[in-house]
């Protein structure tokens, strides 16, 4: 039987490699819905969604989850099973530059997707959360702690949309997981993030941006297996409410993630020393435990590993 998905912020990220997996099963149709926001170029974001423009069951449209009556249509058109909502303006620090279009997209436009999945029977609705919504904390990162404490305007916008996820559940009974991932990379990475600016640097000998001492820490998190978390959340039907982190389990620090991308690039880094600036946290630490038992999720791919996959797709995107 056809299952019809709709992923918001299909031409990013996490959304495009999420499609093409989803693709890889003619039962699925997906239709992808993406404004191609100005946080980073859309000619990436066109080449993220070109690798599914031909398949046949993948539908692409222009359109901003703050205009409410183009997603009425949407909606009503394609009547949708799963909704895998994973547009948002994403980056902690530029959310201290534009904290109302934070509040905005990443709220109100979550909050516009759940009013109207209210009144449908939508099978699961997934929303994409962060590992920033711990704010400052030490040890591992448990979904059972307190929060509260958001040092970003981007971190608030996330919990605020949590906290929506868990009222439309609660009252329209619409099944939600929130995930919350913790720094992912790989192939299609945002531009913005440190592993694609630092190699970006290194190959062409520029100064990479280090911010404190480098004992800041991570836990990166490789695409594919965030995906195959996603994945499993699609087909968990044990509860109906749940938060769930995704993540690795094993944060590096800083300087530590630069000498692996010394090792695998062969070069040197030099860097460019500046202050930590305000909305990051010093370490991120995923719990597993839950991810586990719910989702059978167990990351695959080491940081190692990983980097070498990601750099390989790097240079054969960028330096052919
Ligand atoms: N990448 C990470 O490390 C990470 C970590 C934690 C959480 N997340 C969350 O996961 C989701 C996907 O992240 P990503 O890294 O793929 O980011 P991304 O920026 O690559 O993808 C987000 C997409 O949403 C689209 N978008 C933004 N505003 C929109 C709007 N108003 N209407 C329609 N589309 C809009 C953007 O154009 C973009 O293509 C985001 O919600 C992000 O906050 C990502």
């Amino acid at each position: 039987m056809l299952k019809t998905y709709l992923v918001t912020g299909g031409a990013g990220f996490i959304g495009s490699n999420l499609i093409q997996e989803l693709l890889q099963d003619s039962n699925n149709k997906v239709i992808c819905i993406d404004n191609f926001d100005s946080y980073y170029s859309k000619e990436v974001k066109l080449n993220n969604i070109n690798r599914s423009r031909d398949n046949i069951n993948f539908e692409f449209y222009d359109i901003d989850i703050l205009d409410l009556l183009s997603l009425k249509e949407i909606f009503k058109k394609y009547n949708f099973n799963y909704i895998i909502h994973l547009a948002a303006k994403a980056g902690v620090r530029s959310s201290f530059e534009n904290p109302l279009d934070y509040a905005q997209v990443n709220v109100l436009g979550t909050l516009n997707l759940l009013d109207i999945a209210k009144d449908y029977n939508i099978k699961k609705f997934i929303f994409a959360s962060s590992s920033s919504v711990y704010g400052v904390n030490k040890g591992l990162f448990s979904e059972g702690m307190k929060l509260g404490k958001p040092i970003s305007p981007y971190a608030a916008s996330k919990i605020s949309a949590e906290n929506f996820c868990y009222t439309y559940n609660i009252n329209y009974n619409i099944p939600i997981i929130c995930l919350r991932f913790f720094t992912v990379y790989g192939p299609y990475q945002r531009p913005d993030l440190a592993i694609s600016k630092f190699t970006k640097f290194i190959i062409e000998n520029k100064k990479i941006p280090f911010y404190g001492n480098g004992e800041t820490k991570r836990d990166y998190t490789y695409i594919d297996d965030i995906i195959s978390g996603i994945i499993s959340s699609i087909n968990y039907d044990t509860t109906n409410f749940e938060i769930i982190n995704l993540g690795s389990n094993n944060p590096i620090t800083l300087s530590n993630l630069v000498e692996i991308l010394e090792q695998n690039l062969g070069k040197k880094a030099s860097f460019e020393k500046m202050k930590i600036p305000n909305g990051d946290v010093p370490s991120t630490f995923a719990d597993l435990t839950k991810a586990e038992k719910l989702l059978n999720y167990k990351p695959q791919i080491n940081i190692s590993t990983g980097i070498e996959k990601f750099i390989s797709w790097f240079k054969e995107n960028y330096y052919k």
